[in-house]
């Protein structure tokens, strides 16, 4: 059965991102908790969430049964309409905002890459002003202006792209783009360089920095401490807006509900998407802070979807963040921490061809090297694809884990709703596959 409907997917559908030749993926026709199934009834552990968004585990109850009930009442309703859900999710997001006592307006979009869009040019129609820097480490999204917003190589194919976006090197302590040797030079080094860049491009040209709390598909590279406050303080002292990119690291990844609290940040706006639907169903948006949002009381808002807030959307992110809170799993990832922390360093002492396991909460990855001494990635970055990472992800499977990465990187961030006992079998899974594939190179 698996083979046929393999053949046929090979045949008809285009893959993101991939060479087409010789795809051969598992057919995944179920979930259910931390597990989805193939169409053959074989089990993988899911250790990214998905793509770092199925946050609650596949097949919550609850969420299910908001979407089943609101497709049986409404599927849909212009945006220009109030809708009901609508209103509640957006007061939801407010209460769990950075933005104490001032509260939110959430504008919503259907993907990350929109949001990011729109929170661009709503901070250039805020500010006047239309200069956007983000970080080379980053991933931002595939549409119009986020694929140029976006630093890393997927950019490229984009190119030459929308105007006005200037790129910075942000921290990155394993390899230091500023050959620090500790985290405090790092933080003060990097942000020299950032006032550098603003220096050259004129800060009173420069509506807003976006930037990902945590670096996500770049390779989950945790700021050092004190980064993202120190460039709050930057961006305020020069009326720049800061917009955090929380399509990844929000909705309990990091341990609190956006990654700008578990960091102590308060940005201006935050883009969302994956983890407020648990990804059962698309759904992003920006959310504004409210002195901010309140510009547009008499101006008109510079953008419009027909899926802005559809109500089967929100319904399913109402839902969803109702059991977030319910299930306490914004504080969840805190104790997942702990075990990956000891988990994965064990793993990487054990094996040598892992160079650092690093992250935050339930946001983990292993960055794999030829030589630790060295530090020369497995694989290039920006090189020409996984190379024998596809070994890795092989022998994964082999053992029931599903997981993905880029280049030399591989994501280990299990749903927040996993248990230790779960999560020590993946755990164990892993190892078992790396040395597996340590004994191929
Ligand atoms: C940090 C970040 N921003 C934006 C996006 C784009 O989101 P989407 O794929 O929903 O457009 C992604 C996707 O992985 C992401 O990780």
């Amino acid at each position: 059965m698996s083979a046929n409907l393999q053949a046929l997917h090979a045949k008809h559908v285009l893959t993101p991102w991939l060479a087409q030749g010789g795809l051969a993926a598992p057919v995944i026709v179920r979930g259910e908790g931390r597990y989805i199934f193939d169409a053959d009834g074989t089990k993988y552990f899911d250790l990214g969430s998905g793509l770092i968004a199925v946050n609650l585990g596949h097949g919550h109850p609850k969420v299910v049964k908001a979407i089943q009930e609101q497709a049986a009442t409404l599927c849909y309703a212009a945006p220009s309409l109030f809708h009901d859900k609508r209103a509640e999710l957006a007061a939801e997001l407010s209460e769990i905002s950075p933005w104490k006592g001032e509260g939110c307006r959430t504008f919503f979009t259907t993907t990350g890459a929109e949001s990011n869009d729109d929170a661009v040019r709503i901070a250039r129609a805020i500010t006047g002003r239309q200069k956007v820097l983000t970080a080379y480490r980053s991933f931002h999204g595939s549409t119009g202006t986020s694929i140029m917003l976006t630093g890393e190589d997927r950019r490229w194919g984009g190119e030459p792209g929308s105007p006005g976006i200037m790129r910075f090197f942000a921290p990155y302590p394993y390899r230091s783009p500023f050959w620090a040797e500790t985290p405090e030079d790092e933080t003060a080094r990097a942000i020299e360089h950032l006032e550098r860049t603003l220096v050259h491009e004129d800060p009173r040209r420069v509506a807003a920095i976006l930037i990902e709390p945590v670096v996500g598909s770049n390779g989950v590279i945790v700021y050092p401490e004190g980064y993202l406050p120190a460039l709050r303080a930057l961006t305020e002292k020069h009326g720049i807006l800061l917009i955090a990119d929380e399509v990844m690291t929000g909705f309990g990844r990091t341990g609190a509900a956006f990654g700008a609290q578990r960091f102590g940040v308060v940005p201006d706006m935050i883009t969302f998407a994956k983890g407020v639907t648990s990804a059962y169903l698309p759904l992003g948006g920006v959310m504004i802070r409210e002195k901010l949002a309140s510009n547009f009381d008499a101006k008109a808002l510079p953008s419009g979807h027909t899926y802005s807030g559809h109500p089967m959307c929100v319904a399913a992110g109402l839902a969803t963040v109702r059991a977030y809170r319910e299930e306490g799993l914004f504080d969840r990832a805190k104790e997942i921490e702990g075990w990956l922390r000891a988990g994965l360093g064990e793993i990487a002492k054990k094996h040598r061809v892992v160079g650092e396991a690093r992250g935050v909460g339930a946001f983990f990855a292993l960055e794999l090297v030829k030589d630790k001494a060295t530090k020369e990635p497995l694989v290039p970055w920006h090189g020409e694809g996984p190379g024998v990472m596809k070994t890795l992800y092989m022998e994964l499977r082999k053992r029931g884990v599903y997981t993905f990465g880029k280049f030399n990187v591989a994501m280990v961030a299990p749903p927040l709703t996993v248990t230790k006992a779960e999560l020590d079998e993946g755990l164990a899974a892993l190892d078992g596959a790396l040395g597996a594939f340590e004994a191929q190179l």
